[in-house]
């Protein structure tokens, strides 16, 4: 059995070679602090599942979803609203809003739905992988653009060649970012749109993490500029936001056209949401948002605690204004590892998962990223095991 050479062309998913690494050591005994994926350990809101039980019972519930159903159409009007709410920027229900099984769904779909053999994605590396894995599924031209820690990892559009710029169909964002947690303000976004002027390319901007923020800090939308939404599209997800991961449901919003012809492709591909998720979704994204509040409490008090922790032991790495990442760059003594390497030592010798930065493409390579999905206690438990080995080393 040969898998289509597409699938070849992919990298390897270093993410599955990490999990292999930890299910060893965890066999070995011992008890390893997991701050490799981004799965967030916290509650769902009690009021999602409280509906989704609820509505788990109705039997018009356990058929298809339909697009002019009512459920889905109160969804939409609820993510509308949502939207007018965060960021003041208006949508049409019926033609600017799509929900999604997830956004990763979404985002794979979009490169899936756009690019022909010969048309270039730029996507900025590192990146969360579904950007440039995305790409490569969909049988496009990747065209990395890197992210440096000179630029405050922004991609200099404005440097890139016009063969390759001509080219491109496609512009992939993500601010906060994933995993370098950089934010960045609505002037980064004007010139984005400036950037873009007369030019076809498709901006689709991923807005995973836009309230998990902290210090007063505000996601702004790329929407929010004038005329943005006449070539780009934005990514959410209830997945972070309201720790619903497993529930998967995010959705596209954004650029009627680009809509419609995702919308299209997923026509073909899948049958939309179990209508009880759907529902349980209108009911946090309409009510109170005292859960997000807690939630990114709980995160804040976990950087802080984490980030003092590691520059006490002398591993220099900065307060995020977002997201539950920390990006922190291989100590020195160790800079001739690979990120691989270091993180397969981290594990092996402290009990440590983290995630390798090469994992998030070429531009992440002597990186390593901590997510702060254990409690402080663990945080403590991986912060003495790391001292501990940084010491025995040293
Ligand atoms: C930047 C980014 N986008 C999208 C996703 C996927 O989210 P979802 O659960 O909605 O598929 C993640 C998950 O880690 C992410 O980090």
């Amino acid at each position: 059995m040969h898998p289509a050479n597409r699938l070849k062309r992919l990298p390897p998913y270093l993410f599955t070679v990490v999990d292999e690494i930890r299910e060893r050591v965890v066999k070995s005994g011992v008890d390893v602090v997991d701050l490799s994926m981004g799965s967030p350990d916290q509650a769902a809101p009690p009021q999602a599942i409280e509906e989704l039980c609820r509505a788990a019972k109705e039997a018009e519930n356990q058929r298809y979803s339909r697009e002019d159903g009512k459920i889905e159409k109160k969804l939409k009007q609820t993510i509308a609203n949502w939207y007018v709410e965060r960021f003041a920027v208006e949508l049409n229900p019926e033609t600017e809003i799509l929900p999604l099984i997830g956004s990763k769904e979404g985002i794979a779909h979009l490169s899936l739905t756009f690019l022909n053999n010969d048309d270039i994605a730029l996507v900025p590396s590192p990146a969360y992988p579904v950007h440039f894995n995305g790409v490569i599924m969909a049988g496009g031209i990747l065209y990395n653009v890197p992210l440096k820690e000179e630029n405050d990892y922004k991609p200099e559009l404005k440097k890139l060649d016009k063969n390759i710029t001509r080219m491109a169909k496609l512009l992939f964002l993500s601010y906060p970012h994933n995993p370098t947690a950089t934010v960045v303000d609505i002037d980064f976004f004007k010139e984005v749109a400036d950037w873009a002027k007369g030019k076809e390319i498709i901006v689709g901007n991923d807005l995973a993490y836009s309230d998990i923020t902290f210090d007063g800090y505000k996601t702004p939308s790329l929407l929010q500029v004038k005329g943005a939404k006449d070539f780009s599209v934005e990514f959410h997800t209830l997945s972070k936001t309201y720790n619903m991961s497993g529930w998967r449901i995010g959705f596209c919003v954004g650029n009627a056209n680009i809509i419609s012809a995702l919308k299209k492709t997923k026509t073909y591909i899948d049958f939309g949401l179990f209508r009880a998720i759907q529902s349980a979704a209108i009911k946090v994204l309409s009510g109170p948002q005292d859960c997000v509040r807690k939630t990114v409490e709980v995160y804040k008090k976990r950087r802080d605690f984490f980030v003092e922790g590691l520059q006490k032991i002398g591993w220099k790495v900065k307060k995020p204004k977002a997201t539950f990442y920390i990006w922190a760059r291989i100590p020195l003594k160790y800079s001739a590892l690979t990120s691989m390497e270091f993180t397969q030592l981290l594990l092996e010798e402290a009990g440590v998962a983290t995630a390798p930065g090469t994992g998030f493409g070429e531009y992440g390579e002597g990186f390593i990223r901590f997510a702060l999905v254990e409690d402080k206690q663990r945080l403590g438990i991986a912060l003495e095991r790391i001292k501990k080995l940084l010491e025995i080393e040293g």
